[in-house]
């Protein structure tokens, strides 16, 4: 027998991996399963970034590298990023780490202390609100509604921000709801994070998956670069979410504690994957451009299925890859409607309450699967929700 420690209860999960496993325990037996658990793209890598993995393994790229990363992806993240958020960045403010879940994991542990409290975005990320327990923070929900189109309730935000605030998270696009934070939102919280001298950890994970507008960084903002980390990675935009390769951009003084938690942990990144990171970041850019728009192809081909099921209403979403209908017209706990899904219809999606309390009566489904996948989806669940009703 072994004691765990008293920590580990509070430590949290993401369901998306429990739904993953139970769905694939479903096809063992025999069952049909359309995956929209899941947040990965279902296209391939593109070839030009396998061949610089390739190559690199080849040159005999596979031993330890810098706790950081290595200069040349240090360097080009630098580059990519000062290009897209129109912002200064010097190598020794990246850090690289195996995916971008770490940044998360790292700032939150190297910012917050006992009792101090943190504001995030709910329905959420659920890794948020677990690590600021799992540390002893305090959790500060701030509830995102379909009415306001799941943008941060301002008003609420400035109810809660005190001196008392430690960090502040965003995501935009966001998960689980696809709402996107316009450039007035992303003005106000920069406004009360520097009234307060709250840094932002800034989840510009989906940067890419944008279908409306134009991508806005807290970090460009007059001031904001020195309190702000940006999270960002390659998982979703080059669709190398097994590569595990991320990283994170922060003042040199954070780096250095955050490169300190690297050592402590993974070491590094695997020095071979870094190399496909950076010919993912120099190399052709048209994949990318391909796989978003034929996403907003699937969005619509979801969105409008989806409105056509009687319970069901769905938003369409401005980004990210994800659709958050509303199934409160069921009257059940979604849990429960995503459980009956997955039993009954063989369609695997995630309950609004595994992203936060305030989830309750949306389902999350990824339309990062086939339009074919996606049509068989929406069939098999107007059958189970009309047998349901
Ligand atoms: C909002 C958000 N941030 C970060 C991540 C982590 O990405 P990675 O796979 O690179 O660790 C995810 C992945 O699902 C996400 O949805």
């Amino acid at each position: 027998m072994m004691d765990i420690a008293e920590r580990m209860g509070r430590l949290g999960t993401e369901s998306a991996f429990e739904v993953l496993a139970r769905a694939r325990a479903l096809e063992r037996q025999g069952r049909q399963v359309v995956h929209l658990e899941i947040g990965e793209p279902d296209f391939d890598t593109p070839d030009h970034i396998k061949a610089a993995a390739k190559r690199a393994l080849d040159a005999g790229v596979t031993h330890y590298g810098p706790s950081a990363g290595i200069p040349e992806l240090r360097d080009a993240i630098a580059r990519h990023v000062a290009e897209t958020r129109g912002i200064e960045v010097a190598p020794d403010e990246v850090v690289v780490t195996p995916g971008a879940k770490p940044i998360m994991f790292f700032t939150i542990l190297a910012l917050v202390n006992r009792g101090d409290e943190v504001i995030y975005p709910n329905p959420g990320f659920p890794i948020y609100e677990s690590v600021v327990n799992f540390v002893g923070g305090v959790p500060v929900p701030i509830p995102l509604t379909e009415e306001t189109g799941f943008g941060f309730d301002l008003a609420e935000l400035e109810r809660r921000v005190s001196r008392k605030t430690r960090l502040i998270i965003i995501n935009s696009p966001e998960n689980p709801t696809g709402g996107v934070l316009d450039p007035d939102d992303i003005g106000r919280i920069a406004e009360l994070a520097r009234h307060y001298r709250v840094p932002v950890l800034s989840d510009e994970i989906y940067r890419r998956f944008l279908y409306e507008g134009r991508f806005a960084s807290i970090a460009s903002l007059p001031g904001m670069k020195p309190q702000t980390i940006i999270l960002d990675g390659f998982s979703k935009s080059y669709a190398m979410t097994g590569w595990r390769l991320g990283y994170g951009v922060m003042p040199p003084a954070l780096a250095e504690h955050m490169t300190r938690l690297m050592t402590n942990s993974a070491s590094c990144t695997a020095t071979f994957i870094q190399h496909a990171g950076v010919a993912a970041l120099q190399g052709d850019d048209a994949p990318v451009r391909e796989m978003v728009e034929e996403f907003r192809l699937r969005r619509d081909l979801m969105v409008d299925g989806l409105n056509r099921i009687p319970g069901v209403t769905c938003q369409r979403p401005r980004g990210a890859f994800y659709v958050f209908p509303s199934v409160r017209a069921l009257r059940r706990p979604s849990k429960e409607i995503a459980t009956y899904l997955l039993d009954e219809a063989g369609v695997a999606v995630l309950w609004g309450t595994a992203f936060g309390e305030f989830g309750e009566g949306y389902l999350r489904l990824s339309y990062a699967a086939s339009r074919e996948a996606i049509g068989r989806a929406l069939e098999a669940m107007q059958k189970a929700l009309a047998r349901l009703a």
